[in-house]
């Protein structure tokens, strides 16, 4: 897979842009603000038709505006994403055809690494574990079904638990739930072993189960007495160590953005030895938090490896690397010179 050009419209503060992109690296540069952001989150709406800032689709739509459009072409194969009002209706075309959001949004090997991103290694366990199950959803379409199984199941567990129910009727909800504990804990366990031989050395990620080799009737009687799921795949947790240790408790920020760069790239890897398809990566003010020698080693790392789009506000950083520049002015707001 190769990202060639996309064309955008109407999207936040991009009007009407036409980007063509290097097949390994192009920097765009512009100051804050000019739209750098909204170019990849552009890139990334094609691609899933989900956003990674906004939970809420109308915000990508340029104020006044009722529809937008992001068509990326790609060596062989042309997305088209389109949003309008007042239907609020999103629609993904993939090669001319209308497609479904689950298929695209497994086929195109697009990752955003940005400030968000870092909350996977920052932030508290929740990050971290959905993370993982995206990584998953978009490699097997069989983690999708097993995933919304568990979560009717653990709602309607959760109901039961509330209303007092009986022994049995709970049980039952608990049997879909171990069925799918069992193929998700598989496909975890399966995702962090590969991981790990494809991080560095002096890298591992631990996945750990909610109480492993217990049965989930085995919490029962407590769970009625407080009314609340104690056992289950949802509070699995997974632990980012370097050389040991947990990086969320003793990371520095320039060493945790390193680990998440890290696990993206394994990530991208592992997405290259499954599909064959060579993946994208957005990454987004890569050079923020990193100093110069770090940009260069962290980029050297997956160039020629990975198609790279970067936003920088100072593309200097950038200059010992061949690469496609776009230049955004703040004046012009988001024209591409
Ligand atoms: N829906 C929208 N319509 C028009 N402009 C928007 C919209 N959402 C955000 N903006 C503007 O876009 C700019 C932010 O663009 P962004 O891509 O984050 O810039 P950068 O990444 O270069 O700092 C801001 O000036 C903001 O006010
Ligand atoms: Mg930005």
């Amino acid at each position: 897979m190769v990202l060639l050009n996309c064309r955008i419209r109407n999207f936040r503060i991009l009007l009407d842009e036409n980007i063509q992109f290097d097949e390994n690296l192009t920097v765009i540069s512009g100051p804050n603000g000019s739209g750098k952001t909204s170019i990849l989150e552009a890139i990334y709406f094609a691609s899933c038709g989900r956003s990674f800032r906004s939970r809420n689709i109308q915000h990508l739509l340029m104020f006044s505006r009722k529809w937008f459009r992001v068509e990326v072409r790609m060596d062989n194969h042309y997305l088209d994403a389109r949003y309008k009002l007042p239907e609020k209706q999103k629609e993904i075309f993939l090669n001319g055809e209308k497609e479904k959001l689950s298929v695209v949004s497994t086929a195109f090997p697009f990752f955003v690494f940005n400030q968000r991103s870092l909350d996977v290694v920052k932030g508290g366990r929740k990050n971290a574990y959905l993370f993982f199950n995206k990584v998953l959803m978009r490699l097997f379409s069989g983690y999708i079904r097993s995933l919304s199984a568990y979560r009717i199941a653990l709602n309607n567990k959760r109901l039961l638990l509330k209303k007092m129910a009986g022994n049995d009727m709970i049980k039952a909800w608990n049997c879909v739930l171990e069925e799918q504990r069992g193929k998700l804990t598989k496909q975890r366990i399966w995702l962090i072993s590969v991981l790990n031989t494809l991080l560095p050395e002096d890298v591992e990620i631990q996945y750990l189960p909610s109480q492993p080799g217990k049965a989930l009737d085995s919490f029962l009687t407590v769970e009625r007495e407080k009314q609340i799921v104690l056992a289950g795949s949802h509070l699995d947790r997974y632990r980012l160590l370097r050389q040991g240790k947990d990086v969320r408790e003793y990371g520095s920020s320039g060493q945790q953005k390193r680990l998440f760069f890290d696990v993206i790239t394994a990530v991208g890897h592992l997405f290259h030895q499954q599909r064959g398809i060579r993946p994208v990566l957005l990454l987004d003010d890569f050079d923020s938090e990193f100093d110069k020698a770090n940009v260069v080693r962290n980029l050297d790392r997956v160039m020629g490896q990975f198609q790279v789009v970067v936003t920088t506000t100072d593309h200097q950083r950038f200059f010992s690397f061949p690469q496609e520049l776009v230049q955004l002015k703040s004046e012009e707001k988001g024209r591409v010179e």
